[in-house]
């Protein structure tokens, strides 16, 4: 059975591809390596033995993407993870994000009509719900408006899949994940996330900041209302969150999605604070990490963290792996990185 991953040599897409395989999917990648190395195609086939196909295109090019879809129309379903994800940048830049964030969504979902491809799993995120009132966050909880340009792309594509259910112009299945925070790497350390530049995100830079790349990290904010003042979050490992897309998958080939779209929070139900995070970390590498403590970073919220029990009663998926798991992959991958330049 053949699945279209696009973005499938990014961090969480390549974690992805590699589950699928390993379950027997046959997968296709699009990708336009933006963000992302050629060389995952070759760290994927060590992994599990076969090189997926790969296609070297924008998906925002919608005459490239239509032709795309006619000449695959033997796709059963499509893992749709290809886009702009640093929030800071899409507050620099809100036409960048929108463009290619939206563009590409609505081009694939065209195409996937011409082809009469019906089944979508769509790549959003917990940020969807801003800083909610009740913890943990449930999928009820209601919308906030978003805080970035890159949050609001999220709410906006996921606006685009509900309307073109509900338009019955097509017939699309779709699952909506909503992503928490996804660390770590898979534990051969052949892939894992690749930062391009300096990372925005703390796990990347924690380990960057060990391994001699930066200089220190800052925390941002001790003065927040949690136990240690740092600020929380529900951290969860890439190959548990890669794990949850095979099964969204086999649930919507099995034509098992009841609602549509049917929205599932992915996360651990755990929320761990900044200097949690830094302690797990050095408390499994045996490293000590440079860092200070500054002031608060704009547009961060103070704690969030999910109700995963959704997720857990009807696609029968829970995240099993801890932070410690986490933070030592994080570290062991970051190694990798170091020892094959
Ligand atoms: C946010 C979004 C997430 C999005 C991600 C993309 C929310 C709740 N989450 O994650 O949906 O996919 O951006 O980038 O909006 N931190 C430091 N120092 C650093 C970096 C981070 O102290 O150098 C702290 C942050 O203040 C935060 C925590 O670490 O408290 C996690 O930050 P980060 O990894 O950037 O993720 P979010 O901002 O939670």
């Amino acid at each position: 059975m053949k699945i279209l991953v696009t973005g499938g040599t990014g961090y969480i897409g390549s974690h992805t591809v590699v589950e699928l395989q390993q379950k027997g999917y046959e997968v296709i990648i699009v990708d336009n390596l933006s963000n992302s190395d050629i060389n995952v195609l070759s760290n994927i086939e060590k992994i599990t033995g076969i090189r997926p196909e790969f296609e070297e295109f924008d998906l925002i090019d919608p005459k490239r993407t239509s032709e795309f879809f006619k000449k695959h129309n033997d796709i059963k379903a499509i893992i749709h993870f290809a886009a702009y994800k640093a929030v800071g940048e899409s507050v620099e830049n809100p036409l960048m994000y929108y463009g290619n964030n939206l563009y590409s969504l609505v081009n694939i979902l065209k195409g996937m009509k011409e082809s009469g491809i019906e089944n979508f799993v769509f790549s959003s995120s917990c940020t969807v719900y801003g800083q909610p009132d009740e913890l943990p966050v449930s999928e009820k909880a209601p919308i906030k408006k978003a805080m970035s340009p890159y949050g609001n792309t999220k709410q906006i594509s996921e606006e685009i899949i509900t309307d073109t259910i509900n338009s019955n112009s097509q017939q699309l299945n779709a699952i909506l994940l909503r992503y928490f925070n996804p660390i770590g790497a898979n534990e051969t350390a052949l892939i894992g996330e690749l930062p391009l530049g300096v990372p925005n995100n703390l796990m990347p830079f924690i380990t960057q900041t060990v391994i001699g790349l930066r200089e220190q990290l800052k925390v941002f904010g001790d003065d927040y209302q949690t136990p240690d003042g740092t600020a929380i979050r529900d951290y969860i490992h890439v190959v548990d969150l890669a794990k949850a897309h095979v099964v969204a998958v086999e649930r919507l080939v099995a034509d098992k999605c009841l609602k549509k779209p049917e929205i599932f929070n992915l996360g651990t139900g755990n929320g761990y604070s900044v200097l949690e995070v830094i302690n797990s970390f050095e408390k499994v590498t045996g490293e000590k990490l440079n860092y200070k403590i500054v002031g608060r970073r704009p547009g961060d919220i103070t704690k969030v963290w999910a109700n995963p029990e959704f997720a857990e009663k009807v696609l029968g998926w829970k995240a099993e792996k801890g932070i410690d798991e986490m933070t030592f992959s994080a570290w062991e991958w970051e190694k990798a990185i170091a020892k094959n330049k």
